[in-house]
């Protein structure tokens, strides 16, 4: 008996730590916290309206019912309702955003620091991958009904491989999962990265570089 109590005792133990360990963002100390996006204190999210001067519309936002522009280069249109947006969420470690793919259109290469992501396909069809901390990359083609998940951190994209325009809702375990987007990264920081580290780092000539940040910013 005493052998299975502390069996039972070490996978408890195990799973609250595993599961200490999948959170993302803090937990929240009270019912709400609705972020005050115009107070002036800087805290570690966003400080609390008060009480009184919330509202039911607080908690809910329609921005993700409207279809996003995809006329732009890379034919693609992700629209955030994270706590910028939907100023509920402060606190409560949860967000989503919708992702609009026109055909041919990529959401393009880039990775959510502080958050995993789950998304569902609403319309069409997409190529959804990610590349591990390994170089493995995993992708599926996803379908309308279907779901799939990133991983915190890794590098992922959705291509839309149908003929029609691609919908997902993505949700993310954060109230501002944030976004790094590779190519604006690498190539269109400001100030720009030095050269002589992208053409050693990419091992290509500096008018390659200078080709990359023609197209994201930072032409010299
Ligand atoms: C999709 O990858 C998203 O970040 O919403
Ligand atoms: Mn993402």
């Amino acid at each position: 008996m005493a052998p299975l109590r502390s069996l039972l005792l070490l996978s408890l133990t195990v799973f609250i730590f595993i599961f200490t360990l999948c959170r993302a963002d803090p937990d929240p100390l009270q019912d709400f916290c609705v972020a005050d996006l115009q107070s002036n204190i800087t805290v570690n999210g966003f400080p609390c309206k008060p009480a009184s001067n919330v509202v039911a519309n607080d908690f809910f936002f329609s921005g993700l019912a409207v279809a996003g522009n995809t006329d732009n280069m890379f034919g693609s249109n992700v629209t955030q309702g994270n706590v910028q947006s939907f100023p509920g969420l402060n606190t409560l470690g949860l967000s989503m955003n919708r992702v609009d793919l026109g055909p041919g259109g990529v959401n393009q290469l880039h990775s959510h620091p502080r958050a995993s992501e789950i998304g569902f396909v609403v319309q069409g069809e997409m190529l959804v991958g990610f590349i591990s901390t390994t170089n493995v990359f995993y992708s599926k083609v996803v379908k309308a009904g279907e779901s799939f998940i990133i991983p915190r951190g890794l590098i992922h994209f959705q291509y839309n491989t149908g003929k029609e325009n691609g919908v997902a809702i993505t949700a993310f375990n954060s109230q501002l999962p944030g976004v790094v987007l590779a190519p604006q990264t690498l190539f269109g920081s400001k100030p720009a990265i030095p050269i002589d580290v992208l053409t050693k780092t990419f091992q290509v000539d500096a008018s390659v570089i200078q080709l990359l940040m023609s197209k994201f910013g930072q032409a010299t």
